[in-house]
């Protein structure tokens, strides 16, 4: 009797708890299985398919770590402000066939610059436009090769301090439509509807910085 009990303890409550254990176990032993097969030059995949679309990992997929980042304000016309412009025009106007001009980067001399940076490579930056009580956020671009790993995220929070240091009291975005969850994740509330800039639809999304 007892054994019987004992056994249908360990199914009910102990074998649940190790079965994504077991699952881990058998793509393993299924992707093992594969890579012998192409090996041995059985495979019937396409032969071009990289290692992960063959072998795609089923498990809990990793966010890759955020690098080590500094943000800074960096000056008008320095050579990081230099670097800074490359790297939003290459992510935010190159894809629109767009420039910015010579106007728009004079304009610029009465904006705070900030750049996130790795090793010295700004790879990340936005403008601060002072408006009042309110401080527009602007040119907000993270590398794409580095994007989705937390950098955009940790910009934010930089330039929400740095404006409330300014004595403003709300910051407001002109948002992408494709980087509206990205604002609502941190914070941002949408006001109005979507209108046209650039070409492309936008959203004005603003947030209190008492609750930044
Ligand atoms: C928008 C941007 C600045 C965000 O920076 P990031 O470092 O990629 O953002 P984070 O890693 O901190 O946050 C990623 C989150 O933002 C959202 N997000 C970012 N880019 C997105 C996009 N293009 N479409 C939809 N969601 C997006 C996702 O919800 C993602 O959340 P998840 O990690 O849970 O999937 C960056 O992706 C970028 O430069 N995009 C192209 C330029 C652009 O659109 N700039 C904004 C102009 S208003």
């Amino acid at each position: 009797m007892f054994p019987a009990v004992f056994a249908c303890l360990w199914v009910f409550l102990f074998l649940p708890s190790i079965s994504p254990d077991l699952r881990i176990i058998k793509d393993f032993m299924e992707r093992r299985k594969r890579r012998l097969l192409v090996t041995e030059g059985n495979a019937a995949e396409d032969p071009n398919l990289s290692l992960d679309e063959l072998f795609p990992f089923t498990g809990t997929k990793q966010k890759p770590q955020m690098p080590d980042m500094v943000f800074q304000v960096i000056a008008y016309d320095s050579n990081l402000y230099q670097q800074a412009v490359r790297l939003r025009e290459a992510v935010l106007r190159v894809p629109l066939g767009l420039v910015f001009t010579p106007d728009e980067l004079a304009a610029e001399k009465a904006h705070i610059q900030i750049a996130g940076m790795i090793d010295g490579r700004v790879c990340a930056c936005a403008v601060l436009v002072p408006e009042g009580s309110e401080m527009k956020m602007q040119r907000v671009a993270v590398a794409q090769d580095l994007q989705g790993q937390g950098i955009g995220g940790a910009m934010m929070k930089f330039c929400e301090r740095l404006a409330a240091d300014h004595g403003a009291e709300k910051v407001y975005v002109h948002a992408r439509d494709t980087a509206v969850p990205f604002y609502e994740k941190n914070g941002y509330v949408a006001e109005g509807e979507m209108f046209d800039e650039d070409g492309i639809p936008h959203l004005k999304m603003w947030k209190l910085l008492s609750i930044a």
